[in-house]
């Protein structure tokens, strides 16, 4: 398959429509609008930054990917988004605290302009908010199809040719899939019944997929993995992707751990905890909403070191998170982690990590790239599940027979070898064979 055809499709504007204006989706859209006037870089986005070898060594092709996949471009991407506060997206990336003032002042009247519509929100799902900037509690089959109108009144207003959604608002309580979210007739029955288990993300998320916009699912929500949405996504030829952005202490997790699977050294146990003072750390100070979360932290160990295939180097990890809300930090969250290892006839060692990180800058590139390889995958006409960008998440959504790959440097992989063989060019296995290869064409 070859999607070079495709390239002329990127011409028009892409509009990235975000249900939540809090501190990640402030930072992607300050930062690209400062990439945009030359004052900042966009460090860490693999689409803007990174390059891809093609072909063989001996050939030297290491195109930077926006050069080789045909993205969408800075300048082409325009904004919009939900918010259950009315602030401007100056004030809101202000009251976030990521980004000093003097970086703002640089792009305060296109942060002033985008100002969020009313939201759909549910009080139960996210208990520590108090928003006031929301749609009238009608029915819930009204509220999507005011989403719906949002979407389609956005890009008619903004002159857009393609959307796509990235959820950036608060994690929802913990909750469980039920008979409601076993179908799409089921859902549609749900929604006009007013059905308590469909969430505030689920209701964006369909009006997204009805509109034929791909979506991507920022927080650890149980929303785009129920089979109602996963089908609705099939239906509409849309491709979706979830869920929760890996950054901070789960992409060290996954960068160190597959070291360790590496070199065959046991581990005993990992106690990771953090301390962060965003309003994500408020909205996490609830027990509801944390154990959302911590599920979706806690498959990632268990995936890369698999204590079924070898129980005597990973049959009893004792893997314990923790997440503690701290306002002094602000958004520069502190994380430690212990680990403790075995080597050589059992003989333990420790690893410390202290990684003291901030959230939004590492989360804002996910968006950008999020947004721009969906809306690619759509062009490209791949619909449902997008597992090769699972490099994105900490808790990446697969088909239901498989099991998500956490290792970080396979994702990678896949995701590189996905782009290569959407644009024709020949996969890359790393088979140290290519050299013989190369000397036997010769001879
Ligand atoms: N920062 C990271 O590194 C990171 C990593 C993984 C996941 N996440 C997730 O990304 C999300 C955003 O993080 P953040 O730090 O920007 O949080 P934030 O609290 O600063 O922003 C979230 C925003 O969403 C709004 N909101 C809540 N419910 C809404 C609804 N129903 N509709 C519209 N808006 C709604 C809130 O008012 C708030 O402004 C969180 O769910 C967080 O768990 C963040």
């Amino acid at each position: 398959m070859n999607m070079n055809h495709l390239i002329a499709q990127t011409k028009g504007k892409l509009g990235i429509l975000l249900p939540g204006m809090g501190a990640v989706a402030t930072t992607f859209v300050a930062g690209v609008l400062a990439a945009r006037k030359g004052i900042a870089h966009p460090t860490g986005s693999l689409t803007q930054t990174a390059n891809i070898r093609l072909g063989k060594r001996t050939e030297n092709r290491n195109p930077k990917i926006k050069d080789f996949v045909p993205l969408a471009s800075l300048d082409s991407l325009v904004f919009g988004g939900w918010d259950v506060y009315g602030d401007n997206m100056y004030e809101a990336a202000l009251n976030a605290g990521v980004l000093e003032p003097h970086t703002l002042a640089q792009v305060r009247p296109e942060l002033e302009r985008i100002v969020p519509m009313k939201a759909v929100f549910d009080k139960h799902y996210a208990r520590n908010l108090d928003g006031t900037h929301v749609k009238p509690q009608t029915s819930k089959l009204a509220l999507v199809e005011e989403l719906i109108a949002d979407i389609e009144d956005f890009k008619q207003a903004n002159d857009c040719e393609r959307l796509v959604m990235v959820w950036c608002a608060s994690t929802e309580i913990y909750h469980e899939a039920q008979e409601v979210h076993s179908s799409l007739a089921k859902f549609e029955e749900g929604l006009a019944n007013n059905h308590p288990a469909i969430a505030p993300s689920m209701m964006y998320a369909y009006a997204a997929l009805k509109s034929g916009v791909p979506f991507a699912m920022g927080a650890p929500n149980l929303c785009l993995d129920i089979p109602a949405l996963e089908e609705l996504a099939l239906l509409t030829n849309t491709p979706i992707a979830g869920k929760d952005f890996k950054t901070g202490q789960t992409l060290m997790k996954t960068i160190v751990a597959p070291g360790l699977r590496a070199r065959a050294l046991g581990v005993r146990g990992w106690f990771s905890t953090n301390i962060l003072g965003n309003r994500d750390g408020l909205v996490l100070d609830a027990p509801e909403n944390f154990k959302t979360k911590e599920v979706s932290k806690g498959s990632v160990l268990e995936g890369i070191l698999d204590g079924e295939q070898n129980p005597e180097l990973w049959g009893d990890i004792h893997h314990k998170v923790r997440i503690e809300y701290y306002p002094p930090l602000g958004d520069n969250k502190e994380g430690w982690d212990n680990i403790d290892i075995f080597g050589w006839m059992g003989y333990q060692m420790q690893i410390k990590i202290n990684f003291l990180c901030r959230d939004s800058i590492l989360a804002a590139p996910i968006v950008l790239d999020l947004a721009l390889f969906l809306d690619f995958a759509k062009r490209a006409e791949l619909s449902g599940i997008q597992e090769w960008l699972s490099f994105y998440w900490k808790a990446p959504q697969t088909l239901p027979e498989l099991e998500p790959i956490h290792d970080l440097f396979k994702q990678l992989e896949k995701l590189e070898n996905t782009l290569r063989y959407l644009m024709g060019e020949e996969l890359i296995t790393n088979l140290g064979m290519d050299y013989y290869e190369d000397v036997a064409e010769e001879i």
